[in-house]
């Protein structure tokens, strides 16, 4: 089954220009389509002789991976954009975790920055572990190197340089990340806690 490419609401944005959105979309795009190119090969190869194929359907298992991290990364990425900037909800249920696990959403925030400014192409990602009932947050390298395995996303931000580096060029990270928390409607973040934290039926 091919996944279809998701459209986002996206306003124009404070400190990120449409067309670094625009490209950063094309990106995306291509993403969903080398995920859907590649389940078709593996598809086509191992029902034609998955043993003479091995290396090959090795190799684009392999990659195959890759492809839907990026694809899923972006989908949380852009989804926290949509519908504008707005503030996190004073007494909602996120906002009482972060005062509990943080001291607050500014220090969440600031620390996220400091994750977010590691060197190299990756995520600054803050995950939920409802099994513990504790955020973690942490680096993901490209898309794949670090997860916390089966722990759903909370926030998800892109530090490529693709996100940066036509507005601000490739020392821009920093002012690209003070940006992306100026446009973020923590709605999005908030529902997506909402929905993990209830009670598990
Ligand atoms: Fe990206």
């Amino acid at each position: 089954m091919n996944y279809a490419e998701k459209k986002f609401n996206l306003p124009s944005l404070e400190g990120i220009s449409d067309e670094s959105v625009k490209q950063h979309l094309a990106l995306y795009a291509g993403y969903v389509k080398n995920f859907n190119a590649m389940s078709a090969q593996i598809n086509e190869l191992a029902g034609i002789d998955h043993e003479k194929y091995a290396i090959a359907l090795g190799e684009l298992a392999r990659r195959r991976a890759f492809e839907f991290d990026g694809m899923r990364l972006h989908e949380h990425y852009f989804a926290q954009l949509e519908g504008g900037t707005k503030e996190i909800s004073k007494g909602g249920v996120l906002t009482q975790m972060l005062d509990k696990e943080y001291r607050g959403a500014d220090n969440l925030v600031s620390m996220m920055k400091l994750v977010a400014s590691v060197r190299g192409p990756g995520w600054a990602i803050l995950y939920w572990d409802r099994e513990a009932g504790q955020p973690l947050s942490g680096f993901v390298g490209e898309q794949h190197q670090g997860h916390f395995v089966t722990l759903p996303i909370l926030l998800a931000l892109d530090v490529w340089e693709h996100a940066y580096i036509l507005d601000y060029g490739a020392s821009g990270r920093g002012t690209y990340i003070d940006a992306f928390f100026k446009n973020l409607n923590w709605g999005v973040v908030e529902s997506r806690f909402a929905k993990l934290s209830a009670p598990e039926r």
